[in-house]
């Protein structure tokens, strides 16, 4: 792969097709941090009003950490997944006692918030600080699997990011992390990827050699 022609293409067709989002909106870290836990199981379109209103009720660190549970968890409904909301509000306790309600800009203090784990500390640190640090979520495996024609399974995270690191744009690393999403969103798709229309076609291994559809490898459950 030619790394600079890959970065180059990937941003540029980021910058001209990328789909409004409120987060995106925001170079926040605790509100970059609140849409990538609602993201996490829930599809972008379900996201969008209880980002919004979230943010409205609970603005800051603070004013999570603050609330009352009950209130957080009713917010909350219609999300699922309640566990999400409750370790949320206990990692803005911990931000808030610990960094004074700021969040930490480097990887090991971030990594100690309750809740904050691989895949968040990457996508806070790059979206947030433009850090270039990898955020890898099963749509960042199957892009990167395919692109390096590699055999991973939704588990390979760890070889995933190592692989990630050295492709991220030094300039914008942010909006490189959010490009690699969107296209795992709207183009290499789990079925029928639309490589025709892929801004990185040129580079992808898989689609040299035929094989995105067979990428990345099911695990057998
Ligand atoms: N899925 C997970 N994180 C996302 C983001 N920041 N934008 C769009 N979709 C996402």
């Amino acid at each position: 792969m030619n790394i600079e022609a890959f970065r180059g293409a990937l941003l540029t067709w980021f910058d001209g097709n990328k789909r409004d989002m409120p987060w995106r909106r925001t170079k926040d870290p605790y509100g970059i941090w609140v849409s990538e836990v609602m993201l996490q199981q829930t599809r972008v379109d379900t996201v969008i009003p209880y980002y919004e209103r979230f943010m409205t009720h609970y603005p800051t660190v603070e004013a999570l950490a603050e609330a009352p549970e009950e209130a957080v968890l009713k917010d909350w409904e219609g999300l699922g997944y309640y566990r999400r909301a409750r370790n949320l509000q206990r990692g803005a306790r911990y931000v808030l006692e610990n960094h004074s309600g700021r969040m930490p800009r480097d990887y090991e203090a971030i990594r100690k918030v309750p809740g904050i784990g691989d895949y968040t500390a990457g996508a806070i640190l790059s979206i947030a600080y433009n850090l270039p640090v990898p955020a890898v979520d099963g749509n960042v495996v199957r892009v990167m699997a395919r692109l390096t024609g590699t055999y991973w399974t939704a588990a390979d995270k760890a070889p995933v990011r190592t692989a990630l690191e050295p492709l991220m744009d030094r300039q914008r690393p942010g909006s490189f992390t959010e490009s690699m999403m969107e296209l795992g969103a709207v183009i290499c798709t789990p079925k029928n990827p639309r490589c025709l229309a892929c801004p990185v076609q040129r580079e992808c291994q898989a689609f040299q050699l035929g094989i995105a559809d067979e990428l990345p490898v099911k695990v057998q459950k």
